[in-house]
């Protein structure tokens, strides 16, 4: 990965104003000015730099179904840029805003809307980014809807493969795990399309990539390869990435059950890795990757977890105009 400096203000320019509701969004020319200034804020992290591009700002995180990292990483994001943050935090049935009074997410939203500067927003339903962007004037982050998309998680993720392996181009890529409710994956298998990438999609069979996404990635001519056994994937993919089964997004525990330890990566796996394999994790994981895998150098899931906070310091600042 070489972006060194910082991108030009035309390049900027663009961005400034708009939200961040979908990976789709994003050109390759734009996936990479949001690379570019990630790993200019990375360098200032890394130099102990303190920044005020964001001085005086401040970000609301909302968010309605439980997170560590993408909060978290926001919060510290919009910190480490000099700006302040406000939280509502709360997943069903422990809420403390007005949306436990029967407030709709429209109203919340046009009402915080005048105290900030920026919202990310975390909802359990898929599609309620529509409902967020359109009850807001100011900038919105969607930081993942329901089973919908979860675009910033996409960003840190293409930032991970370029920091760990130079460029996606030419990688054959191994999406794991729970591809029917993943929203990390939906959105990843998009923003890996704008790349020369092959893409192995290893599930149990009940858990499959829905249709129109493997039917528009064959539209843009991506290779994609639907296989339902771990071993495959192990031994083809230059990134492999594993998932969670989502027990959340599951009506029938029962079905729960017969899936969750389906597709779990143990030591064995890594034996028959192709040689500098990587691999990634959104976390949390729950047992799909055993501890032991931990200590093999490709195992990013960690770094990829750190690469969070500088890809959303960039998302930050471009949006609402405030790269200094
Ligand atoms: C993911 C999410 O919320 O979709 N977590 C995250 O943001 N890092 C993945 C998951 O919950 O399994």
């Amino acid at each position: 990965m070489n972006f060194s400096g910082k991108p030009s203000e035309a390049q900027l320019a663009p961005f400034v104003g708009k939200d961040v509701l979908d990976i789709a969004q994003f050109s390759k020319e734009d996936l990479e000015v949001v690379m570019h200034l990630a790993a200019h804020y990375e360098e200032a992290l890394t130099n102990k730099k303190r920044l005020y591009d964001m001085d005086g700002k401040i970000m609301a995180s909302l968010f309605f179904e439980p997170s560590t990292r993408t909060r978290l990483s926001f919060e510290a994001a919009m910190q480490r840029l000099g700006g302040n943050v406000i939280t509502v935090a709360e997943a069903a049935g422990a809420q403390s805003s007005s949306t436990a009074k029967g407030e709709t997410l429209h109203d919340s939203i046009k009402v915080i809307n005048d105290y900030v500067d920026v919202i990310v927003c975390r909802s359990p339903i898929k599609g309620a980014r529509l409902e967020v962007a359109n009850a807001a004037d100011i900038p919105v982050i969607n930081g993942g809807d329901g089973a919908g998309q979860h675009p910033t998680q996409a960003l840190l993720d293409m930032y991970t493969i370029f920091k760990e392996k130079g460029s996606p181009d030419g990688l054959t890529v191994a999406l794991i795990g729970d591809l029917k409710n993943g929203r990390t994956v939906h959105s990843l298998a998009d923003a890996l399309s704008l790349y020369d990438v092959k893409m192995i999609f290893a599930s149990p069979e009940e858990l499959t990539m829905p249709e129109e996404i493997i039917t528009s990635l064959r539209g843009k001519n991506i290779e994609v390869e639907e296989v339902h056994d771990l071993d495959t994937a192990c031994r083809r993919a230059d990134v492999l990435y594993m998932t969670r089964i989502q027990r959340e997004r599951f009506t029938d525990p029962a079905e729960y059950e017969r899936v969750k330890d389906l597709f779990i990566m143990t030591g064995r796996h890594v034996r028959i890795f192709k040689p500098g394999a990587i691999v990634l994790h959104p976390l949390p994981r729950v047992n799909e990757i055993e501890v032991e895998v931990d200590a093999y150098p490709g195992a990013a899931y960690f770094r990829q977890a750190a690469n969070g906070l500088p890809v959303r310091m960039a998302l930050l600042a471009m949006i609402t105009g405030n790269v200094k």
